[in-house]
């Protein structure tokens, strides 16, 4: 029986838990696991090591065409032009460039058709900050992750110091509501609740109650959908 490729878009702001919970999901579900924050944040890696202005509207889309950016099928792992960027795509330098770089028009048409076609051969786990409203608007699941400021700070902090790094919990607050803001407020791709998109509140969740979740989710819309996956 052929099955049909079964897309589930995962969107929300930084710190929600979307890579952990989209990771897991795909696992257990046995689909691809597509961060498309990786890819943003590649590109925004060359351009730092480039020292191309972020204001640079130009060079900025030249580099999206031109780069080569691939991700690792199962293991997390980012890719530019070849080279493993995994650690230092984490950056927080690397965090704010990727979100200025996002907002410009040209990198998001470039960006566009890489995230497609990670899609083409397999059924996918895709986490971003437009998937279920531009990437994928006909995906089979959409859901929307979110939870409180304070607590996306808590997971972001607590992530960075058990990499053994010193995280200021104001520094970090700072950043994620600074990026949040430019997300959402951008006038392309907007960080947006797709209106079909169920809003999962993670606040006070354990991840495996998260997991449990958007997995219940995930079943009951590709049940109740046109395909069955038997
Ligand atoms: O998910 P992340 O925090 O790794 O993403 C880094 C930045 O990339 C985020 O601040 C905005 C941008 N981004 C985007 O504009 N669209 C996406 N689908 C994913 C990320």
């Amino acid at each position: 029986m052929s099955e049909k490729r079964v897309v589930v878009a995962i969107d929300g702001p930084a710190g929600a838990g979307k890579s952990t919970i989209a990771r897991r999901v795909a696992d257990k579900l046995g689909f691809l696991y597509i961060n498309t924050g990786a890819i943003y944040r590649a590109l925004a890696l060359w351009a730092l090591r480039l020292g191309v202005d972020v204001n640079d509207l130009y060079r900025l889309e030249q580099l999206a065409k031109e780069a080569k950016i691939d991700l690792g099928a199962d293991d997390g792992r980012v890719f530019l032009n070849g080279e493993d960027v995994t650690e230092a795509v984490r950056d927080l330098r690397v965090s704010e460039a990727a979100s200025k770089i996002s907002a410009v028009p040209g990198v998001r048409r470039a960006l566009l058709g890489i995230q497609r076609s990670m899609a083409e051969q397999n059924s996918v786990v895709m986490e971003g900050r437009d998937i279920g409203s531009v990437v994928f608007p006909q995906a089979d699941v959409k859901i929307f992750l979110d939870a409180e400021p304070d607590e996306r700070a808590r997971r972001r902090a607590l992530q960075i110091s058990q990499k053994g790094q010193r995280a200021d919990f104001q520094a970090v607050t700072g950043e994620l509501k600074q990026r949040d803001e430019r997300d959402r407020r951008r006038s392309e791709s907007p960080l947006v609740q797709a209106p079909d998109a169920e809003l999962v509140d993670t606040t006070g969740l354990t991840l495996e109650q998260v997991e449990e979740t958007v997995l219940r989710v995930v079943r009951a819309r590709i049940s109740n959908g046109k395909e069955t996956r038997s």
